[in-house]
């Protein structure tokens, strides 16, 4: 008896979201989709300000990938400076960014087969004339990442010459095909990890995002 109550209150307190749903559709079609505005413009101000806060405090270090040693390989590779958020130390700005994302995992988890357990994110600046070239997130790193969320921090006004655009390189019926995307304050990407090749094109000035994958096992 308690069961089927608890059973059917669970049935009630399940409501759909169209943006999620738009989100899942978009992933199971074309292995990506792309969000206007999954954070408002307060939202997106208050994130560029604790990551400049903490650029400041000299907190980031250049992203590495693979081998430190080989610093100038890496450079040539991607130019970007990170620092890993730590959610269970996080400030006031990273508790309303990790609900949000929460939020989103929480309805995946109940409405797909993902089995999202984990989660990694960090703060990402591309100083002027630094890139990314084409790469796979799951390339040496970790074969858990299943989605890789990117969400833009620029400043309202980011125009398409400041360059900095994602490109990520889809097959469609064996034919490979170039999606643009510019990073837009309050845009959100989320694709494949496994499965998405994709490279960022040189800045001509500053680039702020917030990085991240979901993961599972
Ligand atoms: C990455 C990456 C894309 C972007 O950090 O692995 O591909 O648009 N970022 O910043
Ligand atoms: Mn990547």
């Amino acid at each position: 008896m308690y069961w089927y109550m608890g059973h059917l209150f669970e049935a009630i307190d399940f409501v759909e979201n169209p943006l999620y749903e738009q989100i899942i559709s978009d992933i199971a079609h074309q292995k990506f989709s792309l969000v206007e505005q999954f954070f408002t413009p307060e939202e997106v101000a208050i994130f560029r300000q604790s990551l400049m806060e903490k650029y400041e405090e000299d907190a980031f270090k250049k992203a590495a990938i693979g081998n430190k040693l080989h610093e100038t390989i890496v450079k040539s590779i991607r130019g970007d400076v990170i620092l890993w958020m730590d959610e269970t130390k996080a400030n006031p700005a990273e508790t309303l960014f990790f609900n949000k994302i929460n939020a989103l995992v929480n309805y995946l988890n109940k409405t797909c087969f993902l089995g999202i357990l984990q989660k990694e994110f960090h703060y990402a600046i591309y100083p002027k004339n630094t890139f990314y070239k084409r790469h796979i997130d799951t390339f040496q790193n970790d074969d858990r990442r299943k989605l890789s969320v990117v969400c833009y921090l620029n400043e309202a006004g980011w125009l398409p010459e400041n360059g900095g655009e994602l490109v990520l390189y889809l097959n469609e019926n064996g034919e490979e095909v170039e999606k643009v995307i510019y990073p837009f304050p309050g845009r959100v990407v989320i694709f494949e990890s496994q499965i998405i090749e994709h490279e960022v094109k040189p800045v001509n000035t500053q680039r702020l995002s917030i990085t991240g994958w979901l993961k599972t096992r």
